[in-house]
């Protein structure tokens, strides 16, 4: 086989991400495997042990992230990709986990072959890019880039009541490699894309070239408990309206801005939580995002209003604070155009995109020149057991990663 007719073995990835989909798994299919427990180590154990077996060397930096490298006939920055393992509690076997073993493929598809590129490859893993667990999300790659400080992130409190540095502790997943090490020549992603768009337009590829930007705000509120039978409306301090009415606000806010935003109340809690007592606190999160930075900033401002004048007038308290907040990122022109151009040469129909999920490659086009492969997702279904990517797409997705990376790397 010549570098012209470059193809990676599709059943060997899918072996993986079955694999690796045990780890964790949940009954009725998916996995849990939050950041920073005992079934990430187990996966990352799993994963690091298959980088050794294909002869990577690995190194791990104080924040947990697992680089992979393998040697160009040059030295100098590698070529860098990768992607997440851990998941949401109610995680598929594809959203992350498939741009790292895709990336193994890759590896194990040049080493079959004894091919040597020029600059060297790296695989890597992120610790806590979903942020279920531990606000923010892309935790492990922010850290690496620079945009947040180790200690800082070390002291994330997360929504057991753990920290970050406790729990890298307890599995022993933190290394001695310093953080921003390995630097990066150029970062490519593959993921699936999590949402209907490419099913909807039946195309194979997704060339991304914008990740939309992402607002985490956590709210409580503090009210008085009280008799539910007894207490007149007028009379009610309760911060389980406000919430409520909060939420749906925020709901309806995105269905009348309409385009791109996107708002979700995905926690929330109230206490004492009982049938005849009026809620005397709650506590909820609110998901904001869009592709535009100013109509982000005017949803932001829509919820702080209605939250505080909420508030005041049923006498109860209010306090936020900001979980993640990350601005829209755009990825490196010449480097979408070069995923597009590969995926239009390896004969798969491509249109470009945003992505509407958060991703590590958009902490890492912080530092170098990143684009992102995206795979259609059945139904556009992810964050959930029955996420599924077909095999013939897997493969396309990871061929299409090979073929750039190996031009990259070039
Ligand atoms: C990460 O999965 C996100 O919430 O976009
Ligand atoms: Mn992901
Ligand atoms: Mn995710």
């Amino acid at each position: 086989m010549t570098r012209e007719n470059l193809r990676i073995n599709g059943q060997r990835l899918i072996d993986r991400l079955k694999a690796l989909g045990e780890v964790g798994a949940l009954p009725g299919g998916g996995v849990c495997r939050l950041a920073l427990t005992d079934d990430d180590r187990a996966g990352r154990d799993l994963v690091t042990g298959w980088m050794r077996n294909l002869g990577l060397s690995v190194t791990t930096d104080a924040i947990g992230n697992v680089f992979g490298l393998r040697a160009g006939t040059e030295d100098g920055p590698p070529v860098m990709t990768g992607s997440h393992i851990d998941t949401v509690r109610t995680g598929g076997l594809y959203d992350g986990n498939l741009g790292v073993l895709a990336g193994l493929e890759v590896v194990e598809t040049l080493n079959d072959l004894g091919i040597t590129t020029r600059r060297p490859l790296c695989v890597a893993f992120f610790t806590n890019e979903e942020g279920a667990r531990f606000a923010p999300d892309m935790m492990g790659s922010l850290v690496y880039v620079g945009g947040m400080p180790l200690d800082e992130a070390l002291a994330v409190e997360g929504i057991d009541g753990t920290t970050v540095g406790d729990c890298l502790n307890a599995i022993d997943a933190a290394g001695p490699a310093s953080v921003g090490a390995p630097e990066v020549h150029a970062f490519v992603e593959l993921h699936i894309e999590q949402g209907p768009v490419l099913e909807e337009q039946g195309v194979t590829i997704g060339a991304v070239g914008m990740v939309q930007g992402i607002s985490w705000t956590e709210f409580t509120i503090t009210g008085t408990s009280n008799h539910a039978g007894t207490t007149p409306m007028r009379l009610r301090h309760d911060a389980g309206y406000v919430a409520m009415a909060t939420a749906t606000f925020a709901r309806d806010l995105a269905t009348r801005m309409g385009g791109h935003q996107v708002s979700t109340v995905g926690s929330f809690e109230l206490k004492p939580n009982l049938v005849n007592v009026v809620a005397n606190h709650a506590r909820f999160t609110v998901d904001l995002r869009n592709t535009d930075e100013a109509l982000l900033q005017q949803a932001e401002a829509e919820v702080m209003a209605v939250v505080t004048s909420l508030a005041a007038a049923e006498g109860v308290e209010v306090t936020h604070r900001s979980l993640a907040r990350f601005a829209p990122v755009a990825f490196h022109p010449g480097m979408v155009a070069k995923v597009e151009a590969t995926a239009k040469g390896l004969g798969h129909s491509v249109m470009r995109m945003p992505s509407g999920a958060g991703h590590d490659a958009q902490m890492l086009a912080r530092v170098c020149p990143t684009a992102m492969v995206f795979v259609p997702s059945v139904h556009g279904i992810s964050h959930n057991i029955h996420e599924h990517t077909a095999p013939a797409d897997l493969e396309a997705g990871a061929n299409v990663l090979l073929r750039v990376l190996v031009d990259l790397a070039e």
